[in-house]
């Protein structure tokens, strides 16, 4: 079992902030902790974004309005995420969510404790919470991701904003279960991110990365030899056959590194591979609702960049409504478990 961090660090609605390269910020929202002001430290830490993030950030007096929101997109909108907000917001039918929900699947942590390096809003989060997972700790940069993941996606975690590789001590028990989606790719030192994520597994542990970048250029990318000897993974997947198992209800087949070169993007497992899930992440967790990408019945992407991304891999979203529904629908994420407060 893992335990609470005691770090030297301001916390903020339970979030500590040791974030590196931030000391100012740190050094201010401290000080006006000691104060009391907890709401200018709130907005302080808001304001923070990721490095590369041009946008100048909100105003004060539009940051001060967060806690206020009733929606997660209500609340990104105030933040000023703009394209971000769009992945985010629909994130539970996108590609590279269903490949990391294949790769659960297949991965099952069990009681393992769970380490998500990256969590972003924390949606692989929320899906490891409502299958019954309980030592549950996300990790991101952004501290103000964090306090979306916490507010409206998965209150039951807990989170550190820190750097992955000049990241504190965590306090996280092992054999633990360390898993990085979407993300793996952008990190610059990916040999000490690779070390400090088989240092928080522990002996025995597990390292899963999910959603890696081959042939697609963005971040920095490896080759897939590249992927896996900086992990030390034996065992890798194409990110299209993860997803195209999880829409088929089925086991996804693992591929050689040489068979990958030309994949988008491929994901890989290290260490201890555990078992399947007992239930199927293929199946939606219910309430189930209408997937919200649908208006007046029709396909609609939020912006002409996220249909460039996610409409050519996301063929199982018919461009009209179907009626009457497939059986199917759920899992093809016609409909979709959204957070509660979407
Ligand atoms: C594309 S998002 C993926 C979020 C989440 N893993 C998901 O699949 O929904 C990439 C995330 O990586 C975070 N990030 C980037 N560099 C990081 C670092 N060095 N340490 C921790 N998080 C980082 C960003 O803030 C962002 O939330």
């Amino acid at each position: 079992m893992s335990g609470t961090v005691a770090l030297d660090v301001p916390v903020v609605d339970g979030i500590p902030f040791a974030r590196a390269g931030r000391d100012d910020l740190r050094a201010e929202v401290a000080g006006l902790l000691a104060h009391g002001e907890v709401d200018r430290a709130r907005v302080a830490l808001l304001a923070d974004a990721d490095d590369w993030w041009t946008e100048p950030p909100p105003s004060a007096e539009q940051l001060a309005r967060v806690p206020a929101a009733s929606t997660l997109r209500e609340a990104m909108t105030l933040l000023g995420m703009g394209r971000v907000a769009d992945y985010f917001a629909h994130r539970w039918s996108d590609p590279t969510h269903l490949a990391g929900l294949a790769l659960l699947q297949a991965h099952w942590p069990a009681d393992r404790p769970v380490v998500d390096v990256a969590c972003g809003i924390g949606a692989h989060l929320r899906e490891l919470a409502r299958r019954g997972c309980t030592d549950l700790l996300g990790v991101d940069v952004v501290w103000a991701k964090l306090w979306l993941a916490r507010r409206f996606v998965c209150p039951s975690a807990r989170y550190v904003c820190a750097d992955l590789t000049a990241a504190p001590d965590l306090a996280v028990g092992t054999p633990a279960y360390v898993m990085c989606h979407d993300a793996f790719y952008f990190l610059r030192d990916k040999p000490a991110a690779a070390v400090a994520m088989r240092r928080l597994a522990g002996p025995g542990g597990t390292v899963v990365v999910g959603h890696a970048h081959v042939a697609d250029p963005h971040g920095e990318p490896l080759t897939p030899e590249g992927y896996a000897e900086v992990l030390g993974a034996g065992l890798l997947y194409d990110d299209v056959e993860l997803t195209a198992a999880l829409l088929a209800g089925r086991a996804p087949r693992p591929a050689a590194p040489g068979a990958l070169r030309t994949s988008e993007a491929i994901a890989l497992v290290a260490g201890d591979p555990l078992r399947p899930a007992p239930a199927d992440l293929g199946e939606p967790l219910g309430p189930l609702v209408p997937n919200p990408l649908y208006t007046d019945g029709v396909l609609s992407w939020p912006s002409g960049r996220y249909a460039a991304e996610y409409g050519p891999r996301s063929a199982y979203l018919p461009a009209r409504w179907p009626d009457p529904l497939p059986a199917d629908a759920a899992r093809r994420r016609l409909l979709v478990d959204l957070p509660e407060a979407w």
